[in-house]
């Protein structure tokens, strides 16, 4: 095989959109409430934490755009980075949109763009808000 040609192949699929980050959701912080960055000098991997969204719900990759199963609580981990989910209101279970959940996250990091923290997502469950930490494991 031609070498260049091998060269580009790769990068392509290191770009493939599959593990890439998520989309350059715009936010405005008005996503998210009460976000507190517990630990910032936490080093998380970025590709980690990339994967571990997507890991939620048993995994929403790829085709899957929203949290399938009904869970009241879930988590989403890959290396060190993991999220924790809860649906904040007696009774009520998770229904979050894929893109509504990256956003959550892209909201909290405005706040702390590094390392660890817990959030608010406003909705994102059948009643009230859901709950979120990013910590190290
Ligand atoms: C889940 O959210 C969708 C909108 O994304 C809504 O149409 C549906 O009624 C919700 N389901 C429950 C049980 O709240």
């Amino acid at each position: 095989m031609y070498i260049p040609t091998l060269i580009f192949s790769l990068l392509a699929f290191a770009s493939s959109p599959i593990l890439a980050a998520p989309a350059n959701q715009i936010v405005s912080g008005a996503e998210v409430t009460g976000t507190t960055c517990l630990d910032k000098t936490a080093a998380l991997d970025t590709h980690s934490t990339n994967v571990a969204i997507l890991s939620i719900c048993g995994g929403i990759a790829g085709s899957i755009q929203k949290c399938g199963g009904a869970p009241a609580s879930t988590i989403g981990q890959s290396g060190t980075s993991k999220f924790e989910l809860k649906a904040l209101q007696a009774g009520a279970t998770i229904n979050i949109s894929k893109g509504r959940w990256e956003r959550c996250v892209k909201a909290a990091q405005l706040t702390c763009p590094t390392g660890t923290f817990t959030s608010t997502c406003v909705g994102g469950a059948t009643v009230g808000d859901v709950g979120f930490s990013l910590t190290e494991v």
